[in-house]
């Protein structure tokens, strides 16, 4: 029950987010899916520590911040929506609002491996290969996508 209820409020606000990033002005987005990608990099962070052995691989803290990465790289896409290009400062290549499928196909990638850390953060050698494998979406979504210097 009180895993329902946990289940069930994350599902709404997360619709409630998803919903406020559609409405946002592109300023706001913008700031949002940079927050978004800085929060996803810092638990990003914690799980490479892990794997490098940098610090002792617990079970619990690898599913959290796997949690973290997978709800957050579940709603980044909407905060890139149409109009958002510009408005702010941003490292967001203009070819994001112009090779549609393309870039959907990165984005699907990031949600579908992020989509699997959570399960694979039960032990250190499936958090490894899967910790790989999400490092690859970032890295090609960020070499296609994302632009050495800020622009507005
Ligand atoms: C589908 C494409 C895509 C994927 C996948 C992706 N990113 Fe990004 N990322 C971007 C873009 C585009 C920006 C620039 C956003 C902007 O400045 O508006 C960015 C920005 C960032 C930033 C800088 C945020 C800031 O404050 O300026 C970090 C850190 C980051 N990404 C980390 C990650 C990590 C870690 C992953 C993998 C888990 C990842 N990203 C996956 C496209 C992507």
């Amino acid at each position: 029950m009180k895993i329902f209820r946990a289940v069930a409020i994350s599902v709404l606000s997360l619709a409630a987010v998803t919903a406020a990033a559609q409405n946002f002005k592109p300023e706001d987005q913008i700031k949002h899916r940079q927050a978004s990608m800085s929060l996803i990099a810092r638990s990003n962070g914690a799980l490479n520590s892990m794997v490098r052995g940098d610090v002792p691989f617990n079970k619990e803290v690898a599913g959290k911040h796997a949690d973290v990465i997978a709800n957050l790289a579940a709603w980044v896409g909407p905060s890139f929506g149409p109009g958002t290009d510009k408005g702010a400062l941003t490292k967001a290549d203009p070819k994001i609002w112009t090779e549609g499928d393309k870039w959907k196909a990165a984005l699907d990638k990031l949600v579908t491996e992020t989509g699997k850390l959570p399960a694979a953060s039960a032990d250190l050698a499936t958090l490894t290969t899967q910790f790989a494998e999400v490092g690859k979406t970032c890295k090609f979504c960020h070499d296609n996508y994302r632009m050495r210097d800020f622009r507005y």
